[in-house]
């Protein structure tokens, strides 16, 4: 498989923060023929381990298999659906968009409802209408009706968005944070023929709402070195200012200096501009990102981990549909492996 159709299957994929299993087997299977041994740990993060010589470094690479989305909360009498958020999702895009329910059945689909525009008041009109005051109809007629299609208090639902090729090795799709982070870890572990370090190539869960299988996955393994694959934002669209998002698609991936979570350990940033530069990947430098990635927290792992963020520029994420360039996408691909390459005679 390509970097591009791992991508489509994953961003295909529905894995609500939580509720990850549908990825979580994906990435197993895609990991399994080039790592020496896939591990599914308690709580549910995936880690395929690819072995180096004895006392060989430790490297952890971490790419997180949730999505943002929504849960069930509460079932009306006459069939509809509210919900509960389950990471950053702004309510201005939620309102008629195509949903997923996930149920022990299977798949039912939804649109996100509300009341229409024609008969709200003009003050009504000009608010933002939150999440609380929306609703799923699955066009199930009562609460029975409902509970006979399968859903139940807590079904995780998902965007319905399909990835589609649009310009030049452009694409759209759904979740790319962070399957996109996902696709480049499996396409990493495919080209890494033969390493000196042992690596840790790990699918966490649960990063949406606080980073939480990486925290524990990295206490698991404490590695010697840490490097989140993520999404950054590419801020190069109308109406953002150059200051606001510097990083634009096309321009190859973002090496992240600092962020709300993780000033990128002196030794691990300069190993990654290095190699960029010794192989000329381009690449970009990312600074004061108000978000995390799962580098923040395997940075606090026991006595410490030193961590880096190598991140592939995507448009308009924590939303239903993002883009991203799959040259930017190639060129972390090949920045990760040549990395790895480099790390035994640094650390
Ligand atoms: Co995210
Ligand atoms: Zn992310």
């Amino acid at each position: 498989m390509t970097l591009a159709e791992t991508l489509e299957k994953l961003s295909n994929a529905c894995g609500v923060t939580g509720r990850e299993e549908e990825v979580r087997n994906l990435m197993k299977k895609f990991l399994k023929p080039y790592v020496d041994e896939v591990k599914e740990d308690k709580l549910g993060n995936v880690i395929g381990i690819k072995q180096g010589m004895k006392n060989a470094p430790k490297v952890m690479l971490a790419a997180h298999m949730d999505e943002i989305g929504l849960l069930i909360k509460t079932i009306s009498k006459e069939g509809f659906l509210r919900f509960a958020k389950m990471g950053g999702i702004d309510d201005r895009i939620l309102l008629a968009q195509k949903v997923i329910v996930c149920t022990e059945r299977g798949i039912l689909h939804g649109i996100i409802g509300s009341k229409p525009p024609h008969i709200q008041k003009e003050e009504e009109r000009k608010k933002v209408i939150t999440y609380d005051d929306l609703f799923i109809d699955i066009g199930a007629r009562n609460l029975e009706e409902a509970k006979k299609m399968g859903v139940k208090i807590g079904n995780p639902i998902g965007f319905d968005i399909k990835f589609v090729k649009v310009g030049r090795n452009i694409v759209i799709g759904k979740a790319f944070d962070d399957r996109v982070g996902c696709a480049v870890m499996v396409e990493a572990m495919k080209r890494l023929k033969k390493t000196d370090c042992t690596v840790y190539a790990v699918g966490t869960i649960q990063e949406e709402v606080g980073l939480r299988g990486a925290t524990t996955a990295a206490f698991g393994i404490y590695p010697d070195i840490g490097i989140a694959l993520d999404v950054t934002i590419a801020g190069d669209v109308p109406g953002v200012k150059e200051a606001e998002a510097p990083i634009k698609m096309r321009k190859g991936p973002s090496i992240e200096v600092a962020d709300a979570g993780l000033i990128t350990h002196p030794k691990v940033l300069s190993l990654l501009i290095d190699v960029a530069e010794k192989n000329k990947i381009p690449y970009q430098l990312e600074t004061g990102l108000p978000g995390a990635t799962d580098a923040a927290r395997i940075s606090l792992t026991r006595e410490g981990v030193p961590c880096g963020v190598i991140s592939v520029p995507t448009r308009y994420i924590h939303s239903p549909a993002s883009m991203l360039c799959l040259d930017d996408a190639e060129n972390t691909v090949k920045l990760v492996v040549a990395v790895i390459q480099e790390i035994p005679k640094r650390f």
